[in-house]
Parts: C-alpha cells; structure tokens; sequence
C-alpha cells in the first residue's frame, strides 16, 4: 500500500491556528499576503507570526537565481547539484529512484532557505515539439502519476513542500500565454489529470496553475479549473499559486478559488477597489489567506528559520544519485550487430565530434541548474577510454573515415517559453549525414528534451543511445555505458514519431504562425489562439496503435546488452468481479552472460465497449534486476481502477463488464505474452 505524505501539523490544528492570526490581520496584511513578494517569497507580517516564506525552481535541482529584488533574506548556496531532467527520471521506470531524487532536491531546498520547491512540472507530452518536455515525465498518465507520487512524498518527507505544475493542459510554449487548450471531458479525466491527482493523493501541498486557457478562460483565474477541477473533483485542499504573471482579472480571480498571484500583486492590485465597490467581498480574501497560512503552518514554516546555514546537503551522495540516476534512464535505442558496448584498451582509434562533446547540454528557463564538477561528454570519454579518444572540432573527413569508431553528439536545446522544431536545422542534419556517409561505424549520442526526427539518417546509424539532458554527472554514465561497465536499461517514456506529420499535436501551430525561438513568445498582445485536443484520449502510443502508424520507436522501448525472454503468465481469477485483485505474474529470465535490468510492462485493452478505448494502456510495470542466466517472477496486481475509463454520460470512472486482454511485453509494441481475463 502506498504510503501518502502527513504534514508535521494536522488540517484541523492548522485551520484553527489560522483563524487566531487571520483575525489580527488588516485588509492591508490580508493584500499583502495574497500577491508575491520579491519574485519567490510569500510575503511577512512582522509582529503577527508570519515570517517570509520562501520558493525555489525545480526542474532538476535547485536553481541559483540572480533575479531576486531582495537578497537579504536568504543567503544563496554557493552549489546546488544539477540532476537529470525529469524525462531521463522517468525513462528509468524506477519510483524508489524518483523518491530519493526528490529528498535530494528537498535537502537541498532547505539549504537554500527555500519551503517550496516550484515543481514537479507533469504535464503530459503531448506534442514532440514542447520546448519543456524535459520538464515533464513523458506522455503515458499511468507512468507519470506512480512517478509522481514517489516524487512528492520524497521532497516533502525533507519540509519542502512540493508544488505540482502546471495545472492544466499547458501541453506546449508556443506563445504559452497564447493558447487556449480546448479539451473534452473524457480526454481531461483520463489523461491530464491523473498526474495530478496522484500527486494530490500522495499529499502535495501546493499547486501553481499554468499560463494558458482551458476552454476558453485562463487557467489561473477559472472557477471551473480551480474550484471544480482542483479542488471539489480532485479533493485538493491546500496552496493554489498562479504561474508567474498570468492572470488578468482580479474579480474572477478572487472567485476562483486561487490564493496566491506570483510573483507579485498584478491582477489583484485594485482589490481594495473591488472591494470597496462591492464587486468582491473581504471573506472571499479571507479564504485566500486561509489557505496560505494553513498550508504553511501545517508545514512547520512559520515555526522555523527560514534558512539553517549550518545546514549542508550531502553533496557527495547527491551527486552520486545524479550519477546514478542517469545511468538507469538512459535509453539504447539502437545497437545493429552489437557495436555497443566498445572494448576498453581495444586499440581501437575512436573520433569524438559534434555539438555537445565540450559543451554541457542543458535544457533553459527556470529549470537550469548550473550544477558543480560537470563533466563534459569529451571529459568523460576520455576517462573511460584514455587516449582513444581524439577529438575534432569541425568535421575533418579524412580523420572520420580512417577513425576505427566515430562517437557523434547531436542534439537540440529545449526551453520554456518556445517551442523547437522536430526537425534538426538543415547544416546539423546535414553534417550528421556527412558523417555518417564517411563512417558507417558512427555511434550516435542524442541530447534532448524529448523526440526529434531521426528519420532521414537513422538506417545508417548503427548505435544511437539517447542521453535526455542529464545533468552534471550525465555524461560519465554515456560513457560507462559506451564502454560496457554499465549495462543499459532506460526505456522511452515516450513515442518517437517518424515524422511530426503523424504525431496526435501535428496542426497545433495556427496555419499563418510561425515557430520562432526567443523571447518574443512572452509578448501578451497577440490574439489567443485554440488548440483543438482532437485527438481526445489517443495520445501517444494510444494514437499510434488506433490510427496504425508504425512510430519510429514505441512507447517504453529500450535496448539492454542483455537478452531476457518472457514465460509463465498465471492471472487469477480469469473472471472477475469490481470488489477483486486480479493478480498477475509471470517469469523473466535473462538469457545473457552479463547481470541486466529489464523493465517488464503490463498493458490492458478492452475488447468491446460503448466508448471507444485505446488498444492497450500502461496499468503496471516492474524493473527486474537479473544475473546472467537468472530467472525471477514477477507479480503485478490489478484492481477496477485498471479496468475503467472514464464514461462522459455518467461523468465518472466506469468499468464495462466483458472481455479484457492481458498483455506483457519489453515495450508498448513488442508484447511477448497475453491472456483474456472477463469482468462479470
Ligand atoms: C515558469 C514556472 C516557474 C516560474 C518561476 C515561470 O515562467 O513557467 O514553471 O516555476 O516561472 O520561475
């Protein structure tokens, strides 16, 4: 069973020591409380038991910022580590990982004085183009939610509360504050809330809401996101803050059942007015300001120091996790006739080039860690394979083709605010083509916050590993994995479409709109403009399976240097009724001479049903550890939850009597075993 966060103090002891200090409070405190302070406080009223409280991004460890207006109150770290980004974290299919990831990020949040932590970001990837999909925990909502939730009890179980984000369907930063995301009720349900109730579930104190419009109205000042949404459907009871300048209209803000507008008094600024004309009233201010002392209470903030600066994060063992981690999340995509893993001290002549060998890759915004002892690609390399390694800086031809190997880094730069093209910009497709035309023993190393267009090159690749960004120590597991000691075991927590044209997003972009790449996106004068979620509950592999089309690499793919086969599927009972487990399991073996790790994954399809349903989706998955020649069994247990959707006539989940199917396999494609079992 698992187990949810508990505040140190309970809803009903923080409720009532709110309501002493909220009736000391003037309508000036009561203002000052409700907008930002700063950038990233939550702001104080001295002399009446509310001291500054503080915020910190998020993505992959705790960023450092310049930005802040008032540095006296907490003093900066000198280092804060830069750990993979949350789509690597994913791609390890690892909960008790993404737990010690996020106490990691929590110890070193109360380092930096900081209580909440402004992320877990998990919108869903809907579209391989989103400039922060590596932000986020990839496109399947059943993946993303038991990662979830691990992530929010481990950041809270160090005093920080977690702040999950974006709330809702803030699928892409094209013109971010732009777009109205136009959903049906179905589609919300079962795909972009699951993440956050999961993460509600398991306890998260605080939500930021996201810069765009769902159905029609913005999502930081809507009654219907927030009061309906969030907290009657989703049961969530604590601090609901905006996104940073992204609300416009004070009234309907004070009604949504929003507490904090961040970074600062914006669209509540003429509350006085408001209220004294009538148009708002003080207990609908008091309600905010309830909700913000009784989520900071129930945390202890208010009954500590905003920073202990004899506090020191165990910084080896950060970093060693971050290491770690990355080694577990980076994914072998391919490997035609073993070139991987390259012996050590082979003799071999190995021509290291391409875009990130000396250049750390990194996604932008908010969620850049600068990190401390980053290690190059080239660095990396060179440790684990010594004087193997030359490096050239630009494409020289004779060295490539003479070279016994060739390592290429390609990759893109991902950032909020923009979103990039799936395609690679002509000179780099045309210099990866280059080498690989020269060098048909290319290894190819990919950084990127989510999928690209492998197509035009990929048959004459004959090893692509794909290493997300990974941090500071990311580049030291490429290498270890290059060289074998680390055998891979990551899988996609994503589709890769073989072109954007047949990926669910394909269209989002408005026909005379442009992809562009700076800032300009942020610009608040442009019509907003409507993304249609056509494609309803079909996104990802759930597209690819109903419409047929053959992705690049499926959902949950992976390649390991070992081979496991898949035996002895048992389901009891094969009938079933809603109040039963359904218990599963079955045998893997790994078949090769070296220790591996497969990721087994168990997926269901409803054969018949009123709604249309996807042919398969992800309802459980375990990662096995196996010497070579091991056999072990794995258990999965299902219950009426794993069996439903959700029935837009009856707006609630249901599960439909009849015939389900079972499927087991390495990925959403390749499955290896299944049975039907009957719901009665
Ligand atoms: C981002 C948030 C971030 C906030 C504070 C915004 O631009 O969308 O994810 O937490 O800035 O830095």
């Amino acid at each position: 069973m698992f187990k949810p966060f508990v505040p140190p103090v309970s809803y009903q002891v923080a409720d009532i020591r709110a309501e002493e200090i909220l009736k000391g409070l003037s309508i000036d405190d009561k203002l000052k409380l409700i907008g930002g302070y700063s950038r990233f406080f939550i702001n104080t009223i001295p002399g009446k038991g509310i001291p500054y409280v503080f915020m910190t991004d998020a993505t992959q460890g705790v960023r450092l910022v310049t930005s802040i207006k008032d540095s006296t109150i907490v003093k900066q770290l000198s280092k804060t580590t830069a750990f993979p980004c949350p789509i690597l974290l994913s791609s390890t299919w690892n909960p008790a990982l993404v737990r010690q990831y996020a106490k990691c990020v929590g110890e070193e949040c109360r380092a930096a004085g900081a209580s909440f932590l402004l992320g877990p970001g998990m919108n869903i990837y809907r579209i391989s183009q989103c400039g922060r999909n590596f932000e986020y925990f990839g496109e399947d909502p059943f993946l993303t939610s038991r990662m979830i939730e691990n992530y929010v009890v481990g950041v809270q179980s160090t005093g920080t509360s977690a702040t999950l984000k974006h709330f809702v369907c803030n699928n892409t930063d094209f013109y971010r504050r732009r777009s109205n995301s136009i959903v049906d009720e179905r589609t919300l349900n079962e795909i972009y809330l699951p993440g956050f109730k999961a993460g509600i579930d398991a306890g998260a104190m605080a939500v930021m809401t996201s810069y765009n419009k769902l159905n029609g109205e913005w999502c930081g000042q809507s009654s219907y996101v927030i009061n309906d949404l969030l907290r009657n459907q989703l049961g969530f009871k604590w601090l609901v803050m905006t996104d940073w300048t992204s609300v416009y209209d004070g009234t309907k803000v004070i009604s949504s059942g929003l507490d904090l507008e961040m970074p600062e008094l914006k669209a509540l600024a003429n509350t006085k007015a408001l209220l004294d004309s009538g148009k708002v009233k003080i207990t609908d201010i008091d309600n905010m300001v309830r909700y913000i002392l009784r989520t900071c209470i129930a945390m202890g903030f208010y009954d500590r120091p905003i920073q202990d600066t004899t506090f020191q994060p165990d910084y080896i063992a950060h970093e060693k996790l971050a290491l770690d981690v990355a080694r577990q999340g980076i994914v072998l995509l391919k490997n035609d006739g073993n070139i991987l893993p390259v012996k050590k001290n082979s003799g071999l002549k190995i021509i290291a080039l391409g875009k990130y060998m000396k250049e750390m890759a990194h996604g932008g915004g908010a969620a850049y860690v600068k990190g401390y002892n980053n290690i190059s690609l080239l660095e990396a390399l060179q440790n684990e394979f010594g004087n193997q390694i030359e490096f050239i800086d630009s494409l020289g031809e004779s060295e490539v083709a003479s070279a016994d190997l060739v390592i290429l880094s390609i990759g893109t730069f991902d950032t909020e605010g923009a979103d990039r093209s799936f395609d690679l910009p002509a000179n780099e497709l045309q210099n990866i083509n280059r080498v690989l035309d020269l060098n048909d023993k290319t290894i190819v190393i990919v950084n990127s916050g989510g999928g690209m267009n492998m197509s035009p090159w990929i048959d004459k690749a004959p090893a692509i590993l794909y290493a997300w960004y990974g941090g500071q120590a990311g580049n030291t597991a490429v290498a270890e994995i290059l060289s074998g000691k680390v055998n891979p075991s990551g899988k996609l927590p994503i589709s890769i479409e073989r072109k954007f044209e047949d990926s669910p997003g394909f269209g989002y972009i408005p026909a005379d709109w442009q992809l562009y790449s700076g800032k300009t996106s942020d610009q608040f004068t442009h019509e907003a403009y409507d993304i249609p979620y056509k494609e309803g509950i079909f996104v990802g592999y759930r597209w690819y399976e109903h419409k047929n089309i053959k992705p690049l690499f499926p959902f949950g793919f992976g390649l390991s240097y070992s081979k496991f086969t898949y035996s002895n599927l048992k389901i009891s009972p094969k009938k079933f009724k809603s109040i039963d487990t359904v218990e599963v399991s079955f045998t893997i073996k790994n078949e090769s001479v070296i220790t591996g790790t497969e990721i087994a994954q168990l997926y269901i399809q409803q054969v018949e049903s009123k709604f249309p349903r996807p042919l398969k989706e992800l309802k459980g998955f375990q990662k096995v550890v196996l010497n070579a020649g091991e056999s072990k069994e794995v258990k999965i247990k299902l219950s009426i939850e794993d069996f439903s959707y959700w029935n837009p006539d009856l707006h609630r989940w249901f599960a439909e009597p009849g015939k389900f199917i079972i499927h087991i396999g390495s990925s959403s494609e390749n499955i290896i075993i299944k049975q039907a079992v009957y719901l009665l």
